[in-house]
C-alpha cells in the first residue's frame, strides 16, 4: 500500500518523525514524503529531518512564504501533480497548517482517501488561520486520528464520530523517544543558558501582527526577574526590529528539536503562543503561561499546569510567580499513538 505524507512546517516534522518510524516497521507500506516547502530555512526545516531521522522528502514543492491564499493554492496545484503521478491509497496530513489543508483538499478532490492526524482540536477562534485549517480538514478527511477524549467529544458533536479513532498524542511519541536519547552523548552542542531561566517562544500571527500585543508581551518580559531564552521564529524577527527588548531576554536562532527539548527540560517555566510547546511543557512537567486568548489543549489547564493569559502584563507576572503544581493526570495516551495510527490505516484500507 502506498501512502503519501504531506509535511511543510516545523510541528509536522515532529509528528511525521514518529509516524514514519512506525511505518518503516511495515514492509507492506510504502511511504512517500512530500514537503510543501512552507518552512525552508535550514533551522526551520532541514535540521528536523536530520535530527528526527525522517527520510529525505521524495518531493520538495518549494512553495515558500506567500499570502495565505497564494501559499495554499500553490501547494494544492503542486500536490495534485504528485498525487496524479504516485496514485497513493492514502494521503496523510498532520496538524493545522496551510500544508495540512492543501494536502487534504488536493487529495479529496481526486477521490484519494485522506487521514488527518491530530484531528478534533478547536480554539473556537475563527480569526486564527489554523482554526479554519483544522475545521475544514476534519470535515473533508475520511479518517480522523484523535489525540484526546476531549477532541473525540468535539468530533462527535460535529457529527464525525464514525470516522474518528482515539490514538493518543503523536507528539508524545516523539518526545518520549528523544527524551531517552537526550541523556546519552548525542554529539549535539546544546545552547547553554544561564540558569535559572524561562523558555519563551512567540510566532502566532495574532501576536506578531499586532504591535500592541507584541509590545505588551515584551513589556511583561522586561518586568520578569530572571533570564528568558527566546528562540526567535523568523516571522517574529521581522516585527521586533522596532521594539525595545530588555537585557534579560536572550534572543537565539530558532532551534532544532533536540536543543529545544534540552532547553525545556532545564527551564523553570514556559511562556509561549505555540500549540505544541504547551503540550511538550505539560509532558515534561513544566508550568506554562500561554500568551493567547484561548487554547485548544484544554487538558493542560487542569491542576494549573497551563494558564491562558493573552498579553495581559499583570496576569503574566502573577502566573510566573506561582508554585509548580504537584499532581498531573495523563490525558495524552501512552506514547504509542503512531502504532494506533498505522493499525487504523491498515484496518480502514480493507
Ligand atoms: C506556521 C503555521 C502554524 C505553526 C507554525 C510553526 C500556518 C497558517 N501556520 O506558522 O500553525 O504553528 O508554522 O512554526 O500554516 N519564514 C522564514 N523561514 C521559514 C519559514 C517562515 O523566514 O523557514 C517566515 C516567512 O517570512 C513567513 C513567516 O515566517 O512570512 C511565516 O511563515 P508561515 O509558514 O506562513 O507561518 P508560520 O508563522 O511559520
Amino acid at each position: 500500500m502506498k501512502i503519501i505524507t504531506v509535511v511543510g512546517a516545523r510541528p509536522q516534522f515532529i509528528k511525521a518523525s514518529a509516524l514514519s518510524r512506525e511505518i518503516r516497521k511495515h514492509a507492506g507500506i510504502d511511504e512517500v514524503i512530500v514537503h510543501t516547502g512552507q518552512h525552508y530555512d535550514i533551522n526551520m526545516s532541514e535540521v528536523f529531518f536530520r535530527e528526527l531521522d525522517i527520510p529525505a522528502p521524495h518531493y520538495n514543492l518549494e512553495v515558500g512564504s506567500e499570502s495565505h491564499g497564494k501559499q495554499t493554492g500553490l501547494m494544492m496545484e503542486r500536490i495534485e501533480k504528485v498525487l496524479l503521478k504516485e496514485k497513493p491509497a492514502w494521503v496523510i496530513v498532520l496538524g493545522d497548517t496551510n500544508s495540512t489543508i492543501a494536502g487534504a483538499l488536493a487529495a479529496t478532490k481526486l477521490n484519494i482517501k485522506v487521514a488527518h492526524v491530530e484531528a478534533g482540536l478547536r480554539s473556537y477562534n475563527r480569526a486564527m488561520p489554523e482554526e479554519i485549517n483544522r475545521i475544514a480538514t476534519d470535515h473533508i478527511a475520511d479518517l480522523l486520528f484523535v489525540p484526546t477524549r476531549n477532541a473525540m467529544n468535539i468530533l462527535a458533536q460535529e457529527g464525525l464520530k464514525k470516522r474518528s479513532v482515539l490514538t493518543g498524542d503523536i507528539m508524545y511519541d516523539t518526545l518520549k523517544y528523544y527524551e531517552n536519547l537526550l541523556n546519552k552523548d548525542s554529539g549535539n552542542a546544546f545552547y547553554k543558558a544561564e540558569k535559572p531561566y524561562y523558555l519563551a517562544t512567540i510566532h502566532r500571527q495574532e501576536n506578531t501582527d499586532n504591535p500592541v500585543r507584541l509590545k505588551n508581551i515584551f513589556k511583561a518580559f522586561s518586568l520578569i526577574t530572571g533570564n528568558i531564552v527566546l528562540p526567535l521564529h523568523p516571522r517574529t524577527k521581522k516585527y521586533l526590529k522596532t521594539l525595545p527588548v530588555s537585557n534579560n531576554v536572550n534572543i537565539i536562532e530558532p532551534t532544532g528539536y533536540l536543543n529545544l527539548l534540552h532547553l525545556l527540560k532545564n527551564c523553570e517555566k514556559v511562556l509561549t503562543d505555540s500549540g505544541g510547546l504547551q503540550k511538550e511543557a505539560f509532558f515534561l512537567k513544566k508550568p506554562c503561561i500561554t500568551l493567547r486568548e484561548e487554547t485548544e489543549w484544554i487538558e493542560t489547564l487542569e491542576d494549573g499546569w497551563n494558564h491562558v493569559v493573552g498579553d495581559n502584563i499583570t496576569l503574566i507576572l502573577e502566573k510566573i510567580r506561582l508554585k509548580v503544581p504537584e499532581k498531573q493526570e495523563q490525558f495524552f495516551g501512552d506514547g504509542h499513538a503512531a502504532t494506533a495510527i498505522v493499525e487504523g490505516l491498515l484496518k480502514y484500507s480493507t
